[in-house]
């Protein structure tokens, strides 16, 4: 039985009917407290159910009855229905565990799918949310061992990534380069109901537009004419699992669709396959770019940034937190040495003091850096200024006869072998993102060593 509760008579009878002739056995009911009767003397095997009921003052209906439901039938998937203007309910829904949402007025189509992939799925759904919440967090989690930041914009930071980890919504981190977005995902992921499951990282701003789809889904032996091999798509290898979409502001339109089909149906084929697959993965995405001003842009599609976007986590750039910049070095310090080496007071205010348009990651280079070249046991602030330096200015390019374009393509040959190919440092010395200085390496025909 799949039980619908919406206040709405006409929303009840079309969904009844649609149901019905889908195979289904639906009930409808159109209060709260009628559904929680029914949950509480039979077990559904999905609830739909409107989150916007128009009885009482207080609007958060929805919300209590999502609450209670999951108290007493916490195994049973909960899609949610919501109108454009509230979509914010939707987002607290998915933190309070449902398990999906759809728009209102729904596609007949998306919404069969999303109930079916909710029932394929529950029997290997993770333990729900709810139940395991005092298991997994709050206990001082190893998954954020690794995270240093004690100002307020960390903490709350942090705080998000609790609640919202062992829940299935997508996650969307922005920030500047070099902020800790992978650093964040990973922590998502790690402290999900999936951490034994894969992680899988995916930089779609090194994926070319041809090869979206057989990287992303996988391809059969002949399914085009470069496809010697069968190849696994990376959907395939999260599965059950967490994917990271990387960059995912530098995705085309054409490759945006195929990806808001999958996260929508959380189906896909495999280039070559007649047949299509259904995959649970959890979506967490980063980008550096401004994606709300891409879709006012009409570059990136609004439908699937609200699909992306459940979750915003935005990372503030390192000097917009210069409180965390010595907890930062003095970890970095203890990281590198594997002591407790100290820093100078005097190093640690000059370090305060820095633009550090490279975030985290350059505080992280300049102090491994330091220390390597250090001769003495604390690394001083001289130390500290010599090695900054060296790191920033650029050896001598000769300026005559040469164009822009001469200049930038040597800088970032010089800079990819200083770093020998690691395209995220040699980015963040250029102060660009690495999808940027994939662009400029195409066109420069640079390759990584
Ligand atoms: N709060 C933090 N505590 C400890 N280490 C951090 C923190 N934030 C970032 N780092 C470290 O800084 C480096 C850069 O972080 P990360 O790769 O997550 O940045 P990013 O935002 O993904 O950058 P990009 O946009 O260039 O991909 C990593 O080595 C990461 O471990
Ligand atoms: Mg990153």
């Amino acid at each position: 039985m799949i039980l619908i509760v919406d206040d709405d008579a006409a929303i009840r009878s079309s969904l009844t009917f649609l149901l019905k002739r889908a195979g289904f056995e639906p009930l409808a009911v159109s209060m709260p407290k009628e559904a929680i009767e029914v949950v509480r003397n039979q077990t559904p095997q999905l609830i739909l159910m409107d989150m916007n009921y128009s009885l009482t003052t207080t609007g958060d209906e929805g919300l209590l009855l999502l609450r209670e439901v999951k108290i007493f039938v916490p195994q049973v998937p909960v899609i949610l229905m919501t109108a454009w203007g509230t979509i914010s309910l939707a987002v607290q829904g998915m933190k309070a565990g449902a398990f999906d949402f759809v728009i209102k007025p729904w596609d007949n189509i998306v919404l069969l799918n999303t109930i079916k992939t909710a029932l394929d799925l529950s029997s290997t759904m993770p333990l729900d949310p709810v139940i395991s919440e005092n298991k997994t967090l709050k206990s001082g989690n190893p998954a954020f061992a690794k995270i240093i930041g004690r100002n307020r914009a960390m903490t709350e930071i942090l705080e998000t990534v609790e609640r919202v980890a062992p829940t299935n919504a997508s996650v969307l981190i922005t920030g500047e380069s070099g902020t800790g977005k992978e650093l964040i995902a990973e922590a998502i992921h790690l402290a999900s109901l999936r951490s034994d499951r894969p992680f899988v990282k995916v930089n779609l701003g090194g994926i070319s537009q041809s090869l979206f789809e057989s990287e992303m889904f996988g391809h059969k032996k002949g399914a085009f004419t470069d496809a010697y091999s069968d190849r696994i798509g990376r959907f395939v290898m999260a599965d059950h699992g967490t994917i990271f979409l990387d960059e995912i502001g530098d995705l085309d339109l054409g490759s945006q669709v195929k990806l808001l089909r999958v996260l929508q149906d959380r189906t896909f084929e495999v280039l070559g396959e007649s047949t299509s697959r259904k995959v649970d993965v959890r979506v967490i995405c980063a980008t550096n770019r401004d994606l709300q001003e891409m879709v006012a842009e009409k570059s990136f599609r609004e439908d699937l940034y609200y699909r992306i976007n459940l979750i915003p986590i935005h990372l503030p750039a390192l000097r917009e937190r210069r409180e965390d910049i010595p907890l930062l070095a003095e970890h970095f310090v203890r990281e590198a040495s594997g002591s407790n080496q100290v820093i100078s007071e005097d190093a640690l205010q000059w370090l305060k003091s820095l633009p550090f348009s490279g975030n985290v990651r350059e505080l992280k280079n300049l102090v491994e850096r330091t220390l390597i070249i250090s001769d003495k046991n604390v690394p001083d602030k001289e130390d500290f200024q010599k090695q900054y330096s060296s790191m920033n200015t650029s050896s001598a390019i000769p300026l005559n006869g040469s164009t822009l374009e001469d200049i930038e393509r040597q800088k970032v040959v010089e800079v990819i072998e200083k770093y020998k190919g690691n395209i995220s440092r040699a980015a963040s010395e250029l102060g660009i993102s690495r999808a940027a200085l994939y662009r400029r390496m195409e066109k420069y025909d640079i390759h990584e060593s």
